[in-house]
């Protein structure tokens, strides 16, 4: 995944300001992609203990074929949508396959980051030049509101990642109302749920020993030092993961060691922190078959086909829109 650094500074202190003004505290995790901790992601994909990114790559490489089989089959040009396409490694897979045996299709990548998009443009025309790329930058909501895609082709949506998952399920299943309204009878979407599994194997992932991810966290107070005139002292602060097995929500949370006031100069004001007192920053929302099969059905889609990994620890699964 690469990220967002083209965010304005307004809408960043804006956020700031109103999360940190509501009870309790939070922050959007979209802040976490400064330049720095774009780099702390890669470290953190690379780690042993954070298996998403390896098992979706695993899946997408043994299974690309099977994955891409029902749009194949219907013998006629398509659109490959990308919902939140970041850098598109994984996606690249699917690409090669379809450039390799010709097939006639044109790549709309979305994201918000209007800089992810450029560097996602410029390492398509250097690696696939005969591909046809029409980047959008947009929201997944604004863009399926819009289907600028929409052109009587079928269309294959991509929503890989987890990216779902980054939502907690009342706010999922809006982003899924807005995927059933951006597609047509017949559509498909290969969506990406990372699966519910042995509750310390999902918090390792989070909370890794050498503190990668604590750094990755913990930048985001720094992040606001930085670009807001804040006075976070972060050693005063700590990266708190939780996994709740019972909804499958991991959520992770700056905790404030003490009683304490941070000033922040671009919005002119000081905030009070309780000792212990927590700032949300992350969900990552994990999913069982059955579960994942449920809410295709109230979004009005099938599921087709899971496509999962050796060990069961993700899932992309194929659903058709009816
Ligand atoms: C975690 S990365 C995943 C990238 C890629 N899909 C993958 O699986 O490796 C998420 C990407 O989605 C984009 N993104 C996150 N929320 C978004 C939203 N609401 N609308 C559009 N793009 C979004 C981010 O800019 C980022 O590039």
């Amino acid at each position: 995944m690469s990220a967002k650094k083209n965010l304005d500074l307004g809408s960043f202190a804006q956020d700031v300001l109103i999360g940190l003004s509501s009870k309790p505290k939070s922050i959007p995790s979209k802040y976490f992609y400064d330049a720095t901790g774009d780099k702390l992601f890669q470290q953190i994909m690379a780690m042993p203990e954070y298996y998403l990114t390896r098992k979706e790559f695993e899946i997408l490489e043994n299974q690309h074929k099977s994955i891409l089989k029902k749009i194949l089959s219907k013998n006629e040009p398509f659109n490959l949508v990308e919902l939140g396409a970041g850098d598109g490694l994984k996606t690249k897979i699917l690409l090669r396959y379809l450039d390799v045996i010709g097939a006639d299709f044109t790549y709309f990548p979305i994201d918000f980051s209007g800089t992810v998009l450029e560097e996602l443009k410029g390492s398509l025309a250097e690696e696939l030049p005969n591909l046809p790329v029409k980047p959008i930058e947009d929201t997944y909501r604004g863009s399926l509101l819009k289907r600028e895609w929409e052109n009587g082709k079928p269309s294959l949506i991509l929503f890989l990642g987890g990216n779902i998952g980054n939502f907690p399920l009342k706010e999922a299943r809006d982003v899924l109302d807005h995927l059933r309204l951006g597609t047509v009878f017949g559509d498909e979407v290969l969506l990406g749920f990372d699966l519910k599994k042995n509750p310390q194997t999902i918090l390792d992932a989070y909370h890794d020993k050498e503190g990668i991810t604590r750094e990755f966290n913990l930048n985001l107070l720094k992040r606001m030092n930085r670009e807001l005139g804040a006075n976070f002292d972060v050693e005063e602060f700590m990266h708190w993961p939780s996994y709740n097995p019972v909804n499958g929500e991991c959520r992770s949370h700056l905790v404030s060691l003490k009683k304490q006031k941070v000033d922040i100069t671009a919005l002119n004001q000081a905030f009070e922190f309780e000792a212990f007192e927590p700032i949300f920053i992350e969900i990552s929302k994990k999913y069982n078959l059955g579960e994942i099969k449920k809410l295709a059905r109230r979004s009005g889609f099938e599921l087709k086909e899971a496509f999962l990994d050796g060990e069961s620890f993700f899932a992309d699964v194929l659903w058709e829109r009816v």
